[in-house]
């Protein structure tokens, strides 16, 4: 299994973007680019990326009717992206329809799809108050995952602590959440250590702010990789 730490870009413009990235001198991380980033910058930004040589996350978490969701991924495909995602909520075929655009969309590499479940913003109490859903959050995680796996998608977005459930079922997991051992937490509320990611069975950990908040961002990065790589 190919694994990777995936560094979370959440900067509000290119410009700190760049000016992160200037820190690493030739190490190209796999970078994370969200939705803060990408509607500010656009796909511009994403082409210029990869001419670079960075992998890149995409994490539009797509959720719209089955062709429109076809036509997106076909587009986001052409951008050379490795990863991106839909949300599992939009349906099975919804997510078979986000395959095929990549699919007829990818030059070279076909981009790994995953799925994000139930967003961790989510709770039992929303679930059953706002959203009207009676199964518990824990067994709609799976069977949304089950749907995942049944669409013929690679994966989930998932917390480390989940990654054992997604790993069962032959899917890869991409989970955020992480901290290194000794940083706070911040508005996370279940965190890992890449360590422990690691022994879970986790693909790719997503860390944002232990990385780009750290005094020595490369250094805090090439700690990262060492314990979640070996
Ligand atoms: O800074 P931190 O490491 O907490 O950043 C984690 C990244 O992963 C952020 O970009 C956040 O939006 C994302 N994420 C998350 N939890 C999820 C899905 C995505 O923290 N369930």
């Amino acid at each position: 299994m190919d694994r990777d730490v995936i560094i979370a870009c959440d900067f509000s413009s290119k410009e700190a973007l760049y000016g992160f990235l200037g820190k690493f001198g030739d190490i190209k991380p796999f970078l994370k680019v969200g939705m803060e980033l990408f509607y500010k910058e656009g796909p511009g930004m994403v082409r210029e990326l990869k001419e670079k040589g960075y992998k890149i996350f995409l994490d539009l978490k797509l959720h719209d009717i089955p062709n429109t969701v076809y036509r997106a991924m076909k587009n986001l495909a052409s951008l050379g992206v490795d990863i991106t995602n839909v949300h599992a909520a939009g349906g099975t075929e919804m997510m078979r329809y986000a395959k095929r655009g990549l699919e007829e969309g990818a030059r070279g590499n076909l981009p790994l799809l995953i799925s994000v479940t139930q967003l961790t913003s989510i709770s039992e109490e929303i679930l059953r108050k706002e959203l009207l859903i009676g199964a518990s959050l824990a067994d709609t995680v799976k069977a949304y995952a089950q749907n995942t796996k049944e669409a013929g998608l690679d994966g989930c977005v998932c917390s480390p602590l989940e990654a054992p459930i997604i790993a069962g079922l032959g899917l890869l997991s991409v989970t955020p959440g992480i901290r290194m051992e000794g940083d706070g937490k911040d508005d996370q509320k279940r965190v890992t250590t890449p360590a422990m990611a690691r022994e879970l069975g986790s693909a790719y950990i997503v860390v944002g702010r232990s990385i780009t908040g750290a005094a020595d961002p490369a250094e805090a990065y090439t700690r990262c990789m060492k314990e979640f790589i070996g």
